[in-house]
């Protein structure tokens, strides 16, 4: 069926503008059990039939799939005073994320805590971590010589993961978290794999104590416990920092006078914890799993790095002149988006492309099958990092790539992140080559909250 099938693309009587086509199962449910099987293969299947816009029920509830460079920017920035976040992936992740920046439902209590915040993203303040960023992945190195020794297999999500949580707690929080992390890594892998779960079968509700819903407030008080432990080492402490912790514990609100609660400083902490730590960490899985399979770029990486560098470790300063390392990371967020899904709630009605927005809709924006679009990308699932280079980038409309999102909502940590990546793959490329391991099947797609490789990307460390 096409999107100008004449069953879905009649016009909503009174405003005169398009009904959005509906997805058509013969079971109630259909939708439901086939989002739940396979989100992105069902999110996929859908847009290719109705077209960039369609809306399907998720259990009694309708969301609006939109898929087009145009819409997204009606809704994330030219209207985006009409979308706020009071959605429903983030009802869902609210249990965990409770009220910091990244489930903030939107209005003056998030632009507070966005302003507050913001100055410790800035590209100067960023310049300040590349350090941590660089002795904390050598750190790590230091660590893996003893593995290659003894011919060991690495699963280098988790060594990423590991590394991601060290270094957003030294360079924002200031502190060591050294093995403490594990506990973060595995109450935050038990919550997003149960939330993962709910948010595509919301049945019963998280209220209601199942064995994983109990299991679940469990994995929430851990990553209380690990965030507690970092605020309370603080409060002890007599010595000054200038860091985001030391930010928002002297932050005073203008109108009221009044700082903030210990409530909010804990789940603002939470809250870039998180952000930080999945994202980057799948990112680079990916990474190595895509060079692994690809020594054409694979060896383009390493005649960059081998030329620019020359055995040293790398800088902040080096980064405007590692353009393909760049590019990888790029192609990669393209193609494995962290963050695949985000939602958004229409305050008001409003139309998008003529389409008529109920007001309260539930958008559902859709960065995997955005990042495939065939009208932009040519052959989508091929992994190929030139599409990045300045004059492939100038042939596309902007909003066709956007990993960070756009708009007030943009990640707050797109520097912070993109500087990591590029300083990790460039300490460690130029030490080891990272090798599939033969005999096992593909590394599989999870679309939890946020896109994982399934059990982790596993590898051999081989010198180069
Ligand atoms: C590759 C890495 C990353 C990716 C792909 C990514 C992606 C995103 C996206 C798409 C959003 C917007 C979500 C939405 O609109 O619903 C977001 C928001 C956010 N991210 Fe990131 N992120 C990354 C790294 C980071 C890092 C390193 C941090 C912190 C150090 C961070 C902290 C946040 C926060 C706090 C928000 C909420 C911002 C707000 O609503 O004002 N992220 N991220």
């Amino acid at each position: 069926m096409s999107s100008t099938d004449v069953r879905t693309s009649f016009t909503n009587r009174s405003s005169g503008l398009k009904t959005i086509p509906s997805v058509h199962t013969y079971n109630p449910l259909g939708s439901t059990l086939a989002f739940q099987r396979d989100p992105l293969g069902f999110l996929s299947r859908i847009v290719h039939q109705y077209g960039d816009i369609v809306q399907f029920r998720l259990l009694t509830i309708p969301m609006i799939v939109i898929n087009h460079p145009e819409y997204f920017k009606r809704v994330l920035v030219d209207n985006n005073q009409n979308y706020d976040k009071d959605a429903f992936l983030f009802k869902v992740v609210r249990p965990v994320l409770r009220n910091g920046l990244i489930g903030n439902p939107g209005g003056e209590s998030w632009l507070r805590q966005r302003r507050l915040m913001q100055p410790a993203f800035h590209r100067q303040s960023i310049a300040k971590f590349a350090e941590n960023m660089t002795s904390k992945t050598l750190e790590m190195l230091q660590r893996w010589k003893q593995k290659v020794a003894q011919g060991r297999v690495i699963n280098v999500t988790d060594e990423m993961g590991n590394l991601a949580l060290q270094i957003v707690n030294k360079s924002l929080f200031s502190v060591d978290v050294g093995d403490k992390v594990r506990i973060f890594e595995q109450a935050f892998t038990e919550a997003n794999t149960i939330l993962g779960a709910f948010a595509r079968f919301p049945f019963p509700p998280l209220s209601v104590p199942t064995l994983s819903h109990r299991q679940l407030r469990a994995a929430i008080r851990s990553l209380d416990e690990f965030v507690s432990l970092v605020i309370h080492q603080r409060l002890q402490s007599k010595e000054n920092y200038d860091d985001l912790l030391s930010m928002l514990m002297h932050a005073v609100d203008e109108e009221t006078g009044e700082g903030m609660s210990i409530e909010q400083l804990h789940h603002e902490v939470l809250n870039i914890m998180v952000g930080a730590y999945e994202t980057t960490t799948n990112t680079l899985s990916w990474i190595w799993y895509l060079l692994a399979q690809h020594h054409d770029v694979e060896q383009r990486l390493h005649t960059e790095l081998d030329t620019v560098l020359a055995g040293r470790v790398p800088t902040i300063d080096d980064i405007p002149h590692l353009p393909y390392t760049r590019m990888i990371i790029d192609e990669t967020l393209r193609l494995y988006s962290p963050a695949w899904q985000t939602m958004r709630r229409a305050r008001e009605e409003d139309k998008i492309n003529g389409y008529y927005i109920p007001a309260h809709a539930i958008i559902f924006l859709n960065h995997h099958t955005l990042h495939r679009h065939p009208n932009f990308w040519d052959d989508p699932e091929r992994f190929a990092p030139e599409r990045f280079s300045p004059e492939q980038i100038a042939k596309r409309p902007r909003y066709t790539y956007i990993p960070f999102s756009s708009g007030p909502r943009t990640c707050i940590g797109n520097n912070f992140a993109l500087t990591e990546i590029q300083l990790i793959l460039s300490t460690i490329a130029q030490h080891y080559r990272l090798v599939l391991l033969s005999g096992y099947p593909p590394v599989e797609k999870l679309a939890l909250i946020s896109l994982h490789p399934k059990n982790g990307v596993r590898v051999r460390l081989e010198h180069r």
